[in-house]
């Protein structure tokens, strides 16, 4: 059976792989001919590995064979009942409001060609209710035999096949004969449980609020780090203390909230509110705020820091190491550590920032960690990396005295000569 995964983005790539090494016969299609592009040049840069290879060298394997093919502009291969899996974000504008379009495009470029038997399955994390008002319209509109599902995504990046393979689903569907087509397709990938919404609707807000719920412990979890740092208490040891109680979960501290998910979810309940009610959210909305101050709060611990030991922020050389929005990831969209890095410079600071994942072109960056670091009057952490040691003494000989370091990721062991701050 053929399968056509729309996005070949963070999520849409690693599934279309997946789906091709289960034995379907996979068309990816993305509408960015770069993106196509690297993946045929074999240098897609998403951190992604299964059995020890790269997605970029699994993706060269597969295209050899045949078993997955690519698509700048959507052919359908035949007339067979196929499978279409919509990996397509809603997407953000510069202005920060959201653009349901593309899921209007993606939807209009799949209707003509659809036939009897074709099952549409969407992954796109959704303002709830979008497929009811833009997908099913549509679709019914053909009067034809389709079958229309919902089943959001929530693999983490850096683990994709892992969680592909093993993460519970959540599935709803239009009526009872695309809930069973999309049960069957789903359970010829992996055995994991699925669990069955009432409706799509349902299904849609469940996404949202998984990422709404982790919004909102990381905001917690900062602010008992911010408050832990005042009484002079450890918040890693805290953390790892309060966590034996079986029923809390502290989350990890961080440099704040990136990616393209979290930082976006409380727009999409938002948008399928009124505003009255969008008013009362008043937990979800001010974590939202913490998590966005968050940034700005570590330059302030950096300049407190700097300060009482005699210096200034401005000139000071700063060394931001680590610009993704999380450890061993390339993925920089809404990264704190940019937004750190951002603040710096207008605190007059000179930053040396360093990632070996994060692209020169996103941010000017040190040749190395190494250049980084030297003379530095201050290191932030703000994100992990394969081959970033962090070695203590390594740290605290390069850096200009006394060594200062901010960690923002319980990344750096204590060393006698470093006055190491973990927030
Ligand atoms: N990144 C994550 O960790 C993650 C986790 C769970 C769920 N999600 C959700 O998955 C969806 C995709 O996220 P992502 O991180 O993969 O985004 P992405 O931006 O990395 O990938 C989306 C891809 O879709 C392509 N595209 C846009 N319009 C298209 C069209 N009409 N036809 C074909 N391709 C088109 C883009 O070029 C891009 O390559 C989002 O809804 C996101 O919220 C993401």
């Amino acid at each position: 059976m053929n399968i056509y995964v729309f996005g070949l983005g963070h999520i849409g790539l690693p599934m279309a792989i997946w789906m091709a090494l289960k034995g379907y016969n996979v068309t990816g299609i993305d509408i960015h001919r770069d993106q196509i592009e690297t993946i045929r040049e074999g240098t897609v840069a998403i951190q992604e590995h299964h059995e020890g290879k790269h997605i970029a060298s699994i993706a060269r394997d597969l295209l050899k064979t045949n078993k997955l093919r690519l698509q700048d502009t959507f052919h359908r291969m035949n007339d067979e009942p196929s499978i279409f899996v919509i990996t397509v974000g809603i997407a953000d504008r510069p202005d920060g409001t959201q653009d349901v379009s593309t899921v209007h495009k993606v939807v209009d470029t799949i209707l003509p060609s659809l036939v009897d038997g074709d099952l549409l399955i969407f992954k796109t994390t959704m303002i709830p209710g979008t497929i009811d008002t833009i997908v099913i319209p549509k679709v019914q509109s053909l009067h034809k035999k389709i079958y229309v599902a919902y089943s959001p995504e929530t693999i983490s990046e850096t683990a994709a096949f892992y969680e592909l393979e093993h993460n519970e689903r959540i599935l709803s569907a239009m009526d009872e004969d695309s809930y069973v087509t999309a049960e069957k397709f789903l359970k010829s990938l992996t055995d994991s449980p699925i669990h069955r919404a009432s409706t799509i609707k349902l299904a849609e807000m469940v996404k949202v609020v998984q990422n709404i719920d982790r919004d909102v412990n990381i905001a917690f979890i900062n602010e008992v780090s911010e408050v832990a740092l005042k009484l002079g208490i450890d918040i890693h040891e805290l953390r790892q203390l309060v966590n034996t109680h079986p029923r809390v979960q502290l989350l990890e501290p961080g440099p704040g909230v990136g990616g393209y998910c979290l930082p976006n979810a409380l727009k999409y309940l938002q948008l399928a509110l009124d505003e009255e009610m969008r008013g009362e959210m008043q937990l979800m909305n001010t974590a939202r705020e913490l998590n966005n101050l968050r940034p700005i709060k570590i330059v302030h611990q950096v300049i407190k820091r700097l300060s009482e030991h005699g210096k200034g922020i401005k000139d000071a050389k700063i060394a931001v190491i680590g610009l993704a929005m999380k450890d061993y990831c390339a993925d920089y969209r809404y990264s704190p550590a940019l937004e750190i890095v951002q603040h710096l410079i207008r605190e007059g600071a000179e930053v040396r920032a360093y990632d070996p994942l994060v692209p020169a072109y996103v941010i000017h960056q040190a040749n190395s960690y190494e250049e980084a670091i030297n003379r530095a009057d201050c290191i932030i952490i703000a994100a992990k990396q394969e081959n970033v040691g962090f070695d203590p003494v390594e740290i605290s000989e390069r850096m200009d005295k006394p060594a200062i370091v901010v960690d923002t990721r319980n990344a750096l062991a204590p060393h006698p000569n470093i006055y190491l701050y973990k927030v």
